[in-house]
């Protein structure tokens, strides 16, 4: 059933069996390397130094991956940094193999060592990459990418725009804020950086016309921080969360909410006239400011179009048999202003005091990070119904790794299918999956200082 989500071994096995060892040599040359590096960027305005970063082939974000829908991909990671590293390709419904999280699913990849990445993509969709191993740093420093998979067929739109939002604590003098583990980001509501890009720009200007329909690929690459976005000049759809399509594309009318590692892909309609404003906005709490600008010239066709078609479904995602769901509960605790009493760390019962000692802050169902047994553990094809009761006054981004699932609404009505749900201080709320992919998953906070300080557990799906 789930042969698709590999590369078939037989071909395989047949390939190699009739090359001889120089060309089998040669082909596995061929792979596409990608490679973590440190390197030299502008990150901050002209008239202050340049930063050093991380990066996949030298450039944040790194090169974009784009192929086709169920297409494979072949990446050697080639680890040219000072420290062991991973990939996680976040979104996919990859072979556990590929997921890239040590510990689990791989060894860390040494400086010096390559590892080869080689999955499918079964679904259409807005993903990302970004680093595995000690992310709440790597993935600061510039660690990610865009991993897009196209649909079948193009979208009746004029061009579309792959834009990725983040945020850097700097320094004046150019330097990323080295105080990865600051306990007052690991205990408060994470990492927050004072310096706001997208595509790793300030406020980049993008060309655009009246009346041209553009689609937007939004990706959080924050640490931890929360965007609420609104659209100025512009009007619009939702039309997928997390990579996956909306059934009916969601009219605009309202702030929208992008925690960090979530995605939004967007339909937008160019409602400026030459030379007036429209931009996403960032609405920042103290002030709202262009996140994205576009400087409208000319004109793309004189009428308005239609209400946008939905992206086309990906393939059997799409029901859930909700009449006997396996039961499940997850408490999330701690952290600043929190009432975590007690919890267990590394196999010893401590109060909060001694967990703190520890530069930790948070516990899942009592437990601070990975336990041996997983939180669900579950046969293929079964659905989990899982309680979320959120005892923190933090607001967490909650990823499932290798398969997406549907928040239970209070209504009793499904959400949308997402990888991330951004679960609100002090909410208690649902969420269903199907285990549909075997293997080991991580299910952490991707606010990544939480993560670091507790936030993490991991589910069983039995193949
Ligand atoms: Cu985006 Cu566990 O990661
Ligand atoms: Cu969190």
């Amino acid at each position: 059933m789930n042969s698709f989500l590999r590369p078939s071994r037989r071909v395989v096995l047949m390939g190699a069996a009739a090359m001889t060892l120089p060309t089998l040599l040669a082909a596995q040359d061929q792979w596409t390397v990608l490679e973590p590096q440190k390197t030299m960027a502008q990150i901050l305005p002209a008239s202050y130094p340049a930063t050093e970063i991380w990066a996949y082939g030298g450039t944040s974000p790194g090169p974009e991956i784009r192929l086709a829908r169920g297409q494979r991909v072949q990446r050697r990671l080639r680890n040219s940094l000072e420290v062991p590293t991973s990939v996680h390709w976040h979104g996919i419904r990859i072979d556990n193999a590929m997921d890239g999280v040590p510990g689990l699913t791989q060894d860390v990849v040494a400086p010096g060592a390559t590892f080869d990445y080689d999955f499918v993509a079964p679904d259409a969709g807005t993903y990302w990459f970004h680093s595995h191993n000690q992310s709440t740093e790597q993935v600061a420093r510039g660690l990610y990418g865009a991993l897009i998979v196209e649909e079948p067929d193009p979208l009746d739109i004029d061009r579309e725009e792959v834009l990725i939002l983040d945020d850097w604590l700097m320094q004046e003098t150019g330097v990323i804020d080295p105080a990865f583990s600051a306990s007052h980001n690991r205990s408060h509501a994470g990492r927050n950086g004072n310096f706001v890009t997208t595509n790793s720009r300030y406020q980049p200007v993008l060309p655009a016309k009246k009346n041209e329909r553009l689609r937007l690929r939004l990706i959080n690459a924050a640490n931890a921080r929360i965007f609420p976005l609104a659209l100025h000049g512009l009007s619009g759809w939702v039309v997928a969360y997390d990579g996956m399509p909306l059934a009916q594309p969601e009219p605009i009318n309202d702030i929208l909410v992008l925690a960090p590692a979530q995605r939004m892909d967007l339909i937008v309609d160019v409602t400026a006239d030459e030379g007036e404003p429209a931009a996403l906005v960032w609405v920042n709490e103290d002030q709202p400011q262009i996140q994205v600008g576009f400087e409208v010239t000319g004109t793309a066709s004189l009428a308005t179009r239609a209400t946008p078609m939905a992206l086309p479904p990906n393939a059997a995602l799409s029901m859930m048999d909700m009449s006997n769901p396996t039961p499940a509960s997850l408490v999330m605790a701690g952290g600043a202003m929190g009432a975590l009493r007690q919890a267990e760390l590394n196999g010893k019962t401590l109060n909060f005091r001694q967990i703190a000692a520890e530069n930790q802050y948070w516990a899942f169902n009592g437990v601070v990070g990975m336990t041996d047994n997983p939180l669900v553990d579950v046969a293929l094809g079964e659905t989990v119904r899982l309680k979320i009761e959120n005892e923190t006054v933090f607001p967490h981004a909650m990823h499932l790794h290798g398969q997406h699932f549907r928040e239970i609404l209070k209504n009793g009505s499904m959400g949308p299918m997402r990888d991330t749900l951004l679960v609100g201080g002090r909410e208690n709320t649902e969420i269903a999956f199907v285990g549909s992919n075997p293997g080991k998953w991580l299910y952490h906070c991707h606010m990544l200082s939480h993560q670091d300080a507790g936030m993490k557990t991991w589910i069983k799906v039995r193949a």
